[in-house]
């Protein structure tokens, strides 16, 4: 892949990575988030700086030390907080790898205070949708190189491809959820697909398959933008 750069094929480019999950409040002691390690995003992080990237990360919250090599790390809490961290790197960005798990609705309200117990009568919690991280910027005249991610439980293939073209997306990885795979594992499998093209990453380990992610965002990247 990418023969004339090498082993430093996004060198001379920005890179924005978004890893981890997003927290949405409910009150000051709960919170809706989901199962994101940030594992893999951080991975696709310290793939992309050692491809010579100079690398931006924008994590949600988790427990993991900033790889090596990455210029900058904008921690965010709640998807709303991610939204506009993102839009703002974005600008200086040519590429935008989405892997974070962003949180698609939140509370509609925070409480200030601590939400208390009624004994015997059920709690309605009204959610309102977070905006879609990808679509505002591939709704945006210049917008980097855009790459999402899905992870899907079922029938990934066609929710994948649908994604790809609703968001306007440059390509996807997309990964089955379950069976020792996914969130919270050290393993992986992806399947890359671009407008006319797919392609199988194998299991491997999340770092493994970051560098082959990475080689092959570098080629399309090249390949449609120079
Ligand atoms: N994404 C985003 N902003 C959101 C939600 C998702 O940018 N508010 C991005 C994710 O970072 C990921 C891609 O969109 O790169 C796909 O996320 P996913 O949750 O799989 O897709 P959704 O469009 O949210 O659809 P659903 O959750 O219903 O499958
Ligand atoms: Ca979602």
């Amino acid at each position: 892949l990418v023969a004339s750069f090498g082993e430093r094929s996004l060198a001379g480019l920005k890179v924005l990575v978004s890893a981890g999950p997003t927290y949405e409040d409910i009150d000051p002691v709960r919170f809706i988030g989901n199962r994101s390690s940030g594992k893999m995003g951080f991975a696709v992080a310290e793939a992309a700086a050692q491809a010579g990237a100079e690398v931006s990360l924008v994590a949600g919250p988790v427990s993991l030390a900033t790889p090596p090599g990455v210029a900058q790390r904008i921690d965010v809490r709640s998807a709303a907080q991610m939204h506009a961290a993102v839009l703002q790197a974005a600008a200086q960005a040519d590429i935008y790898i989405g892997a974070a798990a962003v949180g698609d609705y939140r509370p509609q309200e925070v409480a200030t205070q601590k939400l208390k117990k009624h004994d015997g009568s059920e709690l309605v919690l009204r959610l309102a949708e977070n905006p879609d991280i990808l679509a505002s910027l591939s709704a945006q005249t210049a917008h980097p190189f855009l790459v999402g991610f899905a992870a899907e439980t079922h029938d990934v293939a066609s929710y994948a491809q649908g994604k790809l073209r609703h968001k306007g997306l440059d390509m996807i990885a997309a990964n089955q959820v379950g069976g020792g795979l996914g969130f919270e594992a050290a393993d992986n499998a992806l399947t890359l697909y671009w407008a006319d093209a797919a392609v199988a990453l194998p299991r491997a380990e999340k770092s493994e398959l970051a560098r082959q992610l990475v080689a092959h965002v570098a080629e399309r990247y090249r390949a449609t933008r120079g």
